[in-house]
């Protein structure tokens, strides 16, 4: 986990038969036009015969390892992600790319931000294709397309990260680019709006920023304590599921911790959210009255 096996040239992996039949739907696609991403053969050939979908010399052949989906280890959360990793080897060295299912408008979308946007800026994913084929709209009335990129290699996530060094994993808190990168963001007018820590990747120590579907254009000061709100307020909420999934509670270092954890990160931006709508509705939903407490730093 978080990426599990569905096929191969030998079939069906036997992780994915493994699984529960409400878990294989979190992986499958529905209407997984206008590939059959199940069918490794078809896979190949796409990879093979579409200039630019993922890296490798022109003339030398891809070959497809694996198809895996995005499994998301969440506590009580039932999530689904259309979201797959192709493992392929081009000359015997092994590489990933990410193909993920979008219906037009957010495909279009998310290619706009990652190339017209974020083309040359480091730490986030290179988009290469977005592989549409508008005519199934005639007959379909639902039909999706697959968004090739980068795959971004990452230990942890941010969500992840605020829960190791709220729980004592972590032994110095520290956030790298991450000032740098947020502020990058905003400076191309870009306000991301679904800032979760799911969201923010990291590699060594680089933070890496995807998932650009639901961007908005950049308009007052009010849209970067949004992409805060939801980054504070989401990652928060996945700490309360950890705590009261392992009945840990929220007390001494822990808290001390959360809180420094969050003062620096607003500190880097000079940023209130207390009265911020997305963040309070956030706190609504949050079960732990010590947590609730806490992010409003009483
Ligand atoms: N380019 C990428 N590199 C590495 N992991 C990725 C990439 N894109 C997505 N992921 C992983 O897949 C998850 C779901 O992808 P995301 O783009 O957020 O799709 P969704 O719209 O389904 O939320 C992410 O949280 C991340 O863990
Ligand atoms: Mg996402």
């Amino acid at each position: 986990m978080p990426w599990v096996k569905i096929g191969s040239k030998e079939g069906l992996a036997d992780e994915f038969k493994g699984l529960s039949s409400v878990d294989q739907k979190r992986l499958l696609p529905r209407g997984a036009l206008p590939i059959n991403i199940l069918d490794i053969d078809e896979l190949e050939a796409t990879l093979n015969g579409v200039t630019g979908i993922c890296p490798g010399k022109s003339g030398i052949k891809k070959e497809v390892v694996a198809l895996e989906g995005y499994y998301p280890p969440k506590f009580g959360i039932w999530a689904t992600h259309r979201l797959y990793r192709v493992i392929y080897t081009v000359e015997e060295a092994r590489m990933y790319v990410i193909a993920k299912q979008m219906t037009k408008r957010d495909g279009d979308k998310e290619f706009w931000a990652l190339f017209y946007r974020f083309y040359d800026e480091p730490y986030m994913p290179v988009p290469y294709y977005f592989l549409y084929d508008s005519r199934l709209e005639r007959e379909f009335k639902e039909v999706f397309g697959y968004f090739w990129m980068q795959y971004i290699e990452h230990d942890i996530n941010f969500e992840e990260y605020l829960l190791n060094w709220t729980i004592g994993k972590i032994d110095r808190l520290e956030f790298y680019n991450l000032g740098d990168l947020l502020r990058l963001l905003w400076s191309k007018g870009v306000k991301h709006n679904d800032l979760k820590g799911e969201h923010l990747l990291l590699k060594g120590d680089r933070w890496h920023l995807i998932d650009f579907e639901k961007f908005k254009h950049l308009k007052n000061p009010k849209d970067r304590e949004d992409d805060l709100s939801i980054l504070i307020g989401d990652s928060t909420l996945f700490l309360d599921g950890y705590m009261r999934f392992h009945r840990i509670e929220f007390e001494g270092e822990i808290k001390k911790r959360y809180e420094e954890f969050v003062r620096a990160v607003l500190g880097e931006f000079g940023i209130d959210i207390r009265q911020n709508p997305h963040f309070k509705t956030f706190l609504g939903v949050i079960r732990s009255h010590g947590i609730r407490e806490s992010a409003v730093f009483k």
